[in-house]
């Protein structure tokens, strides 16, 4: 199988990372519970990794929690600073895990919201920002590249524009934390969600939010932290305030090697080996009959190619890639909606190719040779 769905995981992993976590399987204790060797060596990765991770977003170490995944990241971090009569401006690219927690608050707790609006090609106006931004705005939310499209946010523009406004900036990095620089000073971002399992070449169920100093997160889930057992609530101090409960241990020891591994091949090197794909594979198919792309091509983009073919169903061509020519794509919605909504593919979904660090330019050209096919069959 030619494995082109890396935006939703990816499945092939530097070996290491399964070293990493076949070895934590096999000798590893409960982190931050005990004084005892093989407790204190839990510890010691859990903490090497929000190391690496400080390091990648610009951060202290300490304010790196760790998440089951970047829609649990997303949940702490809107329902621990938006408080009823607050408003929160997001944008029309968001998935899901931002959309269904901001819509909760909406209805369930007086939080205003508002959208930038993505026009029928996909774009947003940066001026839109601004132009809904309200006296009671707490936090500006938004992904840094769509999952759908693969068109990308300046988060520094919107940064600046949070900054000057003394409102808080919210980034869903889940499709580029591993492969762009995110350096949370340089970009202003207060509060960073990422998963572990996409671009950061981790496991599943391990995500986490990067905190900036002096931001403060009311804890939305509480209980055993391994500290302060007879306080009635949960600590102040950071990781453990948002950290209730025994974390994915041997997640984070595989994610941990998985950051070795962006670290010593090199982000740069992964990014242009990923869009170099994507690319190629844009060019390959993007003049076929029948065929439509979507997002905007002429900047600087996540490596995610989404497509139809006239007006069939995405679900058939994604079957049929699968079926016929053994690719791995992914149709339907994404858990973007509203975008889908914007680029008027509700009914007919879109087929996402999405590029990886381990796919091979002859896997470009055999995708490319399939969409050939199948658009002038
Ligand atoms: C942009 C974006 N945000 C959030 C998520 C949620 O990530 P996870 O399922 O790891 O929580 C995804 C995953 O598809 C995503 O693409």
């Amino acid at each position: 199988m030619i494995y082109l769905d890396n935006a939703a995981t990816t499945v092939k992993k530097p070996p290491a990372v399964i070293e990493s976590v076949t070895a934590a399987l096999t000798c590893m204790g409960s982190a931050n519970r005990a004084a005892h060797d093989i407790s204190l060596s839990a510890s010691r990765i859990v903490y090497e990794a929000r190391g690496k991770l400080a390091a990648m977003f610009s951060c202290d170490a300490e304010r790196v929690v760790f998440t089951a995944n970047a829609t649990e990241a997303l949940n702490i971090a809107v329902h621990g600073v938006l408080k009823p009569g607050d408003h929160a401006l997001t944008t029309d690219w968001e998935h899901n895990s931002v959309l269904r927690p901001l819509y909760r608050l909406e209805r369930d707790s007086q939080v205003g919201l508002s959208f930038a609006p993505a026009d029928s090609a996909g774009s947003i106006d940066y001026a839109d920002f601004e132009r809904f931004l309200q006296p009671d705005t707490r936090a500006i939310i938004c992904t840094h590249a769509s999952n759908l499209t693969g068109d990308m946010f300046d988060l520094g523009r919107i940064g600046e524009l949070a900054k000057t406004r003394d409102i808080l900036f919210i980034v869903d990095a889940s499709q580029t934390a591993g492969i762009f620089p995110l350096d949370m000073k340089r970009f202003g971002i207060d509060i960073l969600c990422f998963t572990g399992h996409k671009s950061l070449l981790g496991p599943q169920g391990v995500g986490g939010l990067a905190i900036g100093s002096g931001v403060d997160i009311a804890p939305w889930k509480v209980g055993g932290t391994g500290m302060d057992t007879f306080n009635h609530d949960q600590p102040q101090a950071y990781p453990e305030r948002l950290e209730a409960g025994t974390l994915n241990a041997h997640g984070i020891a595989g994610l941990s090697a998985a950051l070795d591994f962006i670290h010593d091949t090199g982000m740069q090197a992964i990014r242009m080996k990923e869009q170099a794909l994507a690319d190629r594979f844009y060019q390959g198919i993007k003049d076929l009959p029948q065929v439509t792309c979507y997002g905007d091509f002429s900047r600087e983009r996540a490596p995610i190619v989404s497509l139809n073919i006239g007006t069939t169903d995405s679900g058939t061509i994604s079957a049929e890639l699968a079926d016929a020519f053994g690719i791995a794509t992914r149709p339907g919605g994404h858990c973007a909606p509203r975008l889908h909504e914007a680029l008027g593919t509700k009914q007919q979904g879109a087929v996402r190719f999405s590029f990886s660090w381990f796919n091979t330019a002859d896997e470009t050209d055999a995708a490319i040779e399939a969409i050939r096919y199948l658009a002038t069959e």
